[in-house]
C-alpha cells in the first residue's frame, strides 16, 4: 500500500488535502543529503509500522522544507522534523524560508501538533545544531506537544539517529490512537518542474584544462572544467556553487563485485534516493554502484551484516571484536576501523560473508552529489558554469586511492560527455549591492573560485570600489592557479593582487602573514565599508585568518582582544564578513 508513497523525488510531490484527515508529516531540511537520507528511513519505519493487530498502518508524507508554503498546518497531526545545521549555524539553503516562516511568524499556534526534531550537525563548528534547536524550542513556545525529546547528531552518529528513530516507532501508536489519525491513502500532486537536486540537468562539460604543473607525485593536480547550461533553466549568482553528481571508478566497482562473487548483471531496485530521471524498472548491480552507493563510506551497520553472515569463524570473532562496545559513537576501536576502511577493504575482510545483495545494499550510503563554488561570473555568461577542482589521490594502507568526484572529472568525463548537475544557492556569500565598497577575497587553493566569477563580474559591472585579493599557493612554477587572468587583471589595475607562495622560500608563507603585513591598508578599505570574504579550508585555512583579521583590529583600531572578536562578529551580523569554506 505504502509503494507508491515511498518517495523518490520528495520535493516535488504534495499531498492533496481533499482526502486528508490528521496526518504525520516527515519533513526535513538538507544541504549535503543526510537529513533527506535520514527521513526517508525514519519514512519508510512509519510507514511500515504495525499500529496493532488488524494489520493498521500510518500513511507518512515525505516533504522537503523547501515545500513548507504548501503544507496546510490545520491539518497536521505529527510533525517529524530532521534538519541539519550548516557552515556556522545556518540552516540548509532550501530550509531558509521554513525557519524564516517558523521563527518569524507572528500570532501563529501549534497546540494541535505533535512533533518532535532530530537535529543534525557537526560540533566542530560553533552553533552545533542550532537550526534543530532554535525550531524545537519554537515549536514548545508554539504550544505544540513533544513526542520525545529533540536529539543532537554529531556528524551523522547512526547510534543517535537510530535510538531517536526507535523512540518516535515507540509513541507513535499511542498519539494515533489518541487523535485518531486518519489511514487514508493519499494522492499526489506534482509542482515546481525546475531543475534541482532531484532532477538534476545532464550539462555537457565544453573544456577542461588543467591549471598546474605536476613534476612529482606531491605536486597538486587541479583542474578548471567548463558545463554548459544551455536547455536548462538554471539561473546562479556569482558565490552559488555548481552541485555534480559523479560515478564510481568502474575499476573500484569491478573490485567491489568480484569480492561479493557477483557478475554485476544481477537485477536489484534503484535506491529510494535515486535522482531522476529514474532508470526504468530494475537495473543492474553493477549500475547501481557506479551511480547510486558510496564506496568509500562503511556504515556501522554494514559491519554487523558482515559479521552475522560470515560463515569464518575468524571474520566472526573480529565482526564481534569491533562491535564489541556496540555501534556507539564511544565504540573507538569500530569508528577508526571505519574511518581508515573503504567498501572494498571490509568486504575483503570478510570475504566469507554472504548477506543477501538487497540486505548489503540496503546498510550502504547514498553516492551524494560534490558541490563546488562556480568560479565563472552569470553577468559574463548565463549559460555557462566553471568550477575548480584538485584532483584527490593518495595512499592508504598501501593501496592508491582516490576522490570520487575530482577523479571522475579528471579521468572519466570526457569533453563533449555529460554529468548531472543542479545548482546550490549561497544566499551567504554575495557582492555588495554596492559596486563603489571594496572587497576584500581571502582564498588560498581552490578557495580562488568563487573570486574568479567575483572579480570577472565586478569588471563587467564597471564596479569603482576595489577589489583586494590574497591568494596562496605552493609554488609559482606550479600552482599558480588562474597566473595569467589574476596577473591580466593584476597589470590593468583591476585587481589588487597579493600572493604567499608557501614552498618558495624554507620559510612557509600563507594568507594569513600577507594579512598581517597589511594591517594599514585592510583597516582603511574596513572603515570605508569594504565586504570581506574568505574561501576555502575551514579547519584550519578561515581560524588562521580570522585571527590575523582579529589582530588587524586590535592593531589598527585600538581594540582589545573581546572588543576585536564583537567588531568581526558584528561584521559577519551585516553580512559584510562572509565565508565559503569547507572541511
Ligand atoms: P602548504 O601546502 O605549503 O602548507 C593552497 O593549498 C595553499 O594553502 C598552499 O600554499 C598551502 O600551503 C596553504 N595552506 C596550508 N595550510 C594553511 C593554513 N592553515 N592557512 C593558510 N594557508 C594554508
Amino acid at each position: 500500500a505504502t509503494d507508491k508513497m515511498i518517495d523518490r523525488s520528495a520535493d516535488r510531490y504534495l499531498v492533496n488535502y481533499t482526502d486528508a484527515g490528521k496526518q504525520v508529516l516527515v519533513m526535513f531540511g538538507t544541504e549535503y543529503g543526510c537529513s533527506e537520507e535520514v527521513a526517508k528511513k525514519l519514512f519508510d519505519s512509519v510507514a511500515s509500522l504495525p499500529l496493532d493487530g488488524s494489520g493498521a498502518r500510518l500513511q507518512p508524507r515525505l516533504v522537503n522544507a523547501r515545500q513548507h508554503s504548501a503544507v496546510d498546518w490545520s491539518q497536521e497531526s505529527v510533525l517529524l522534523l530532521v534538519i541539519s545545521t550548516s557552515g556556522d549555524g545556518v540552516p540548509p539553503t532550501d530550509a531558509r524560508d521554513f525557519c524564516d516562516w517558523m521563527l518569524g511568524t507572528k500570532d501563529m499556534e501549534m497546540s494541535h501538533l505533535h512533533y518532535s526534531v532530530l537535529a543534525l550537525g557537526d560540533s566542530n563548528y560553533p552553533h552545533f545544531c542550532r537550526t534543530g534547536r532554535s525550531l524545537d524550542k519554537r515549536l514548545t513556545d508554539l504550544r505544540a506537544t513533544q513526542l520525545v525529546p529533540r536529539s543532537d547528531v554529531d556528524q551523522e552518529d547512526w547510534s543517535v539517529i537510530d535510538s531517536w528513530i526507535d523512540a518516535v516507532l515507540n509513541v507513535l501508536p499511542v498519539v494515533a490512537i489518541e487523535a485518531t489519525l486518519d489511514y487514508l491513502s493519499l494522492d499526489t500532486v506534482s509542482c515546481d518542474q525546475s531543475y534541482n537536486r532531484t532532477r538534476p540537468f545532464m550539462a555537457t562539460m565544453t573544456v577542461k584544462r588543467r591549471l598546474t604543473v605536476q613534476e612529482t607525485e606531491e605536486d597538486k593536480e587541479t583542474i578548471h572544467c567548463e558545463f554548459e547550461l544551455a536547455g536548462s533553466d538554471l539561473t546562479f549568482t556569482a558565490g552559488d556553487a555548481l552541485g555534480i553528481y559523479p560515478q564510481n571508478n568502474p575499476a573500484e566497482v569491478g573490485a567491489v563485485l568480484s569480492a561479493l562473487c557477483a557478475s554485476g548483471r544481477e537485477l536489484v531496485e534503484a535506491p529510494s534516493w535515486a535522482y531522476q530521471p529514474l532508470p526504468a524498472g530494475k537495473i543492474s548491480l553493477e549500475e547501481a554502484l557506479l551511480k547510486y552507493y558510496d564506496l568509500k563510506h562503511v556504515n556501522p551497520e554494514l559491519v554487523k551484516l558482515l559479521t552475522k553472515h560470515t560463515s569464518d569463524k575468524t571474520e566472526r570473532v573480529e565482526g564481534e571484536r569491533l562491535m564489541k562496545d556496540g555501534l556507539s559513537k564511544n565504540n573507538i576501536i569500530l569508528w577508526s576501523y571505519l574511518h581508515s576502511h573503504e567498501v572494498i577493504d571490509v568486504l575483503k575482510s570478510f570475504h566469507r560473508a554472504r548477506p543477501p545483495l538487497h540486505l548489503l545494499l540496503s546498510k550502504m550510503k547514498g553516492l551524494q552529489p560534490r558541490y563546488y563554488s562556480i568560479a565563472s561570473s552569470p553577468v559574463l555568461d548565463p549559460e555557462k558554469a566553471s568550477v575548480t577542482a584538485a584532483v584527490v589521490r593518495y595512499s592508504l594502507h598501501g593501496i592508491p586511492r582516490t576522490g570520487v568526484t575530482t577523479t571522475y572529472l579528471q579521468d572519466r568525463l570526457e569533453v563533449n560527455q555529460s554529468c548531472p548537475v543542479f545548482i546550490s544557492h549561497n544566499p551567504d556569500f554575495r557582492l555588495p549591492s554596492n559596486n563603489d565598497l571594496s572587497i576584500i577575497m581571502i582564498g588560498p587553493g581552490t578557495g580562488i573560485a568563487p573570486f574568479l566569477a567575483f572579480v570577472q563580474e565586478r569588471i563587467a559591472t564597471g564596479a569603482s570600489g576595489d577589489n583586494l585579493l590574497y591568494f596562496g599557493c605552493r609554488h609559482r612554477d606550479k600552482d599558480f592557479l588562474y597566473k595569467s587572468e589574476l596577473e591580466t587583471w593584476s597589470k590593468n589595475g583591476s585587481l589588487r593582487l597579493r600572493v604567499a607562495f608557501s614552498r618558495d622560500q624554507d620559510k612557509k608563507v600563507y594568507v594569513q602573514d600577507l594579512l598581517r603585513k597589511d594591517t594599514k591598508n585592510i583597516w582603511r578599505h574596513l572603515r570605508n565599508g569594504a565586504h570581506i570574504y574568505v574561501c576555502g579550508d575551514a579547519r584550519h585555512m578561515a581560524h588562521d585568518v580570522h585571527q590575523a583579521l582579529t589582530d588587524v583590529c586590535q592593531e589598527q583600531g585600538n581594540m582589545g582582544a573581546e572588543q576585536a572578536r564583537r567588531f568581526l562578529l558584528g561584521l559577519e551580523q551585516v553580512n559584510r564578513y562572509q565565508k565559503d569554506v569547507w572541511v
